[in-house]
């Protein structure tokens, strides 16, 4: 037992006094050249990137415990941190991602959130960064095109550029990131049509491509995706029918399409899925709402407004489990409201400017 203890005591006194390798002098180098091409006049975060281990207290930086090589850097313009607090205030930072950053070779994650003032473009080298799992640059003026051979990152799991100013195409060689779990490029300026080989994307499980320009089809390979949860491709260009596969997909249970240019009829396969958040809203939907609804409807938003639906409303609408939020102003419908149990919590705006609906809550039938 005592020879344990004191076993114990000498590892412990032996790894507090064992010299740590600093980080190597090609990685504090990088790092310096990429301060310098930001600017951060509020906070003073890189004050601490002083002297030679950059390992040691540099804010917002890792580095692996083994190589010390740098393995992240996490800089976040909102945060909880105590120097955001003491200022009372959100990070604000302008400057550019210096290419310096592409000669750190071991980087896994590089978290550049929510600066607001960042501008310039990605380094097209960071697609060479070999072990980069995370890549964030939300909420910064980031503009140019997304790096053409992305692709390459085959271990990235994490691709988060929304809120910046993004032109160009989704580059095709996207779809080869085979680790890919979260793609979010929500708001930008981004063109061009979904590549039709996104189907690739088999570990992706979120993908947010709201508010951009995109144009085009909805490819139906992307309900290859089986582990797809959440996708949102509205406020874009999109046209075309819904591809009836995305009701059939097993997980996927948000679907955002709302504020595109989307045609063809409301596919069967959506109303008894496990979508529990619909929005379809502000397109060119037309025909009827399908009399398929069942126990398996499951729904906290269908929002169908804004479209050419015409027809009743469907008697089996009332054997759905559950409607939150529904609507369907803004249509063609006609005909009485079925009723329904939770159905009562519904409001007339629910099924407002429509050709001729009656019935609770609405006007009664004459
Ligand atoms: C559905 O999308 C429309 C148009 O983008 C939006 O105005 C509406 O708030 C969304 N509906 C819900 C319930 O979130």
């Amino acid at each position: 037992m005592s020879t344990l203890v004191w076993l114990i005591g000498m590892a412990i006194s032996f790894s507090v006094t064992m010299p740590v390798n600093a980080c190597p002098p090609s990685d504090r180098a990088a790092l310096l050249a990429f301060k310098a091409g930001l600017h951060e006049p509020n906070l003073g975060i890189f004050k601490s990137w002083t002297g030679t281990d950059c390992c040691n207290k540099w804010y917002g930086i890792t580095c692996d415990s083994l190589t010390k090589r740098v393995a992240d850097i996490n800089l976040r313009g909102e945060s909880e941190d105590p120097i955001f607090q003491k200022a009372h205030r959100t990070g604000y930072m302008t400057g550019s991602i210096s290419p310096a950053i592409c000669k750190l070779e071991r980087l896994s994650s590089v978290i550049i959130a929510d600066w607001k003032g960042i501008s310039g473009i990605i380094p097209p080298c960071i697609s060479s960064l070999p072990s980069l799992r995370i890549l964030d640059l939300i909420g910064n003026q980031i503009s140019g095109e997304i790096p053409f051979n992305i692709g390459k990152l085959r271990r990235l799991t994490v691709l988060n550029l929304a809120d910046n100013k993004l032109t160009g195409r989704i580059p095709r060689s996207l779809a080869d990131l085979s680790s890919l779990k979260h793609l979010d490029l929500r708001n930008n300026m981004i063109s061009g049509t979904i590549p039709r080989n996104f189907g690739k994307l088999r570990m992706m499980s979120r993908c947010l491509l709201s508010g951009n320009r995109i144009y085009g089809p909805i490819p139906e390979t992307i309900s290859y995706i089986y582990r797809l949860s959440d996708l949102d491709l509205s406020l874009n260009r999109l046209t075309g029918p819904i591809p009836d596969s995305l009701g059939k997909m097993s997980v996927l249970g948000t679907l955002n399409l709302d504020g595109n240019l989307i045609s063809g009829k409301l596919p069967a396969t959506l109303i008894n899925s496990r979508i529990s958040i619909l929005n379809l809203s502000r397109n060119a939907i037309e025909g009827n709402i399908p009399d398929v609804f069942d126990s398996r409807s499951y729904f906290m938003v269908m929002d169908l407004s804004y479209n050419k639906l015409k027809g009743s409303i469907p008697k089996s609408i009332s054997s759905a489990s559950f409607i939150g939020h529904l609507d369907l102003s803004h249509n063609h419908l006609c005909g009485a409201i079925p009723a329904a149990e939770w159905f009562e919590h519904l409001e007339a705006t629910s099924f407002m400017y429509n050709d001729c609906l009656c019935g609770k809550p609405l006007k009664a039938c004459s």
